[in-house]
C-alpha cells in the first residue's frame, strides 16, 4: 500500500476508433493501475450502456442521453473509482467526464456549462489528474473502425464525429485541469511512448509498488 496517499486518476479520451482503449490498457499495465472504462463498468452501468448505445434500444432524447451517461459515471465513481483512489491505487479510465462534454455537448449541441454542472454533481467533484486526448483525424478513425458494427453513437456519422473532435480540441485548449494531446496517428508503440512521457510528470509509482 502507499501509506494513505490518494491515487491518481488518468482519463483517456478521443473519438471512436482513435485507439484510446489500447493506450489505456498499455498505460494501466505499465503503471500497475486499475483499468476501467465508461460507460458500463458496473452492473448498473452495463444496463445504462445498452440503453445509450444499443441500436435496438428505444429512442433516447439528447438530455436523457446526457443523464444516462452521468448516472453511469456516478455509479462508476461511487463503486469503482473513488474507493480505488482512496486506497492509494492509480486508476486509468477509458473515457470519463470529457466524453460527455465532447459527445453530448459539442456533438449533440447541449450547453456545455450546464453539462459541466451536472457532471460535477454526478462525480461529487472528482476530475482527472490528467486527461490524455488521443488525437486522430475522424476519417482515419473511421477507417480503423471499418468492419466493426456501429453502435448508436458511431452511427451518427462523420459530421457528428468531427464536431466531437473539434470539441475535444476546445476542451483541451480551455481546460482548467491538465490535458495532454498526443498525436494518435503513428504506430501503437510511438503513441504509447508519448503517453508515458506525459504521465511521468505525475510521478508515477515504480512498477513493483503495490498501488
Ligand atoms: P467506447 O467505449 O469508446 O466505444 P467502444 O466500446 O465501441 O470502443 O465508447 C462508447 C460510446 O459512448 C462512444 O461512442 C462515446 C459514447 N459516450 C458518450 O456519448 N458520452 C459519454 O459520456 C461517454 C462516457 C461515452
Amino acid at each position: 500500500m502507499s501509506g494513505g496517499e490518494r491515487g491518481r486518476l488518468i482519463a483517456l479520451e478521443g473519438v471512436d476508433g482513435c485507439g484510446k482503449s489500447t493506450q489505456a490498457r498499455l498505460a494501466a499495465d505499465r503503471l500497475g493501475a486499475l483499468l476501467t472504462f465508461e460507460p458500463g463498468a458496473t452492473a448498473l452501468g452495463a444496463a445504462l450502456r445498452r440503453l445509450v448505445l444499443d441500436p435496438g434500444a428505444p429512442p433516447v432524447d439528447g438530455r436523457a442521453e446526457a443523464l444516462l451517461v452521468a448516472a453511469d459515471r456516478a455509479q462508476h465513481v461511487a463503486e469503482v473509482v473513488a474507493p480505488a483512489l482512496a486506497a492509494g491505487r492509480w486508476v486509468v479510465t477509458d473515457r470519463f467526464s470529457p466524453s460527455t462534454l465532447a459527445y453530448q455537448g459539442y456533438g449533440r449541441g447541449l450547453d456545455t456549462s450546464e453539462l459541466g454542472r451536472m457532471i460535477d454533481w454526478a462525480t461529487a467533484g472528482l476530475s482527472p489528474d490528467l486527461t490524455v486526448l488521443i488525437d486522430v483525424p475522424v476519417d482515419v478513425a473511421a477507417t480503423r473502425r471499418r468492419g466493426s458494427r456501429n453502435d448508436r453513437i458511431e452511427a451518427q456519422g462523420l459530421g457528428f464525429q468531427q464536431r466531437v473532435a473539434d470539441g475535444y480540441h476546445r476542451l483541451a485548449a480551455e481546460a482548467a485541469t491538465p490535458w495532454l494531446v498526443v498525436d494518435g496517428t503513428g504506430p501503437v508503440d510511438t503513441v504509447a511512448a508519448a503517453v508515458w512521457s506525459g504521465l511521468s510528470g505525475l510521478d508515477p509509482p515504480a512498477p513493483d509498488d503495490d498501488r
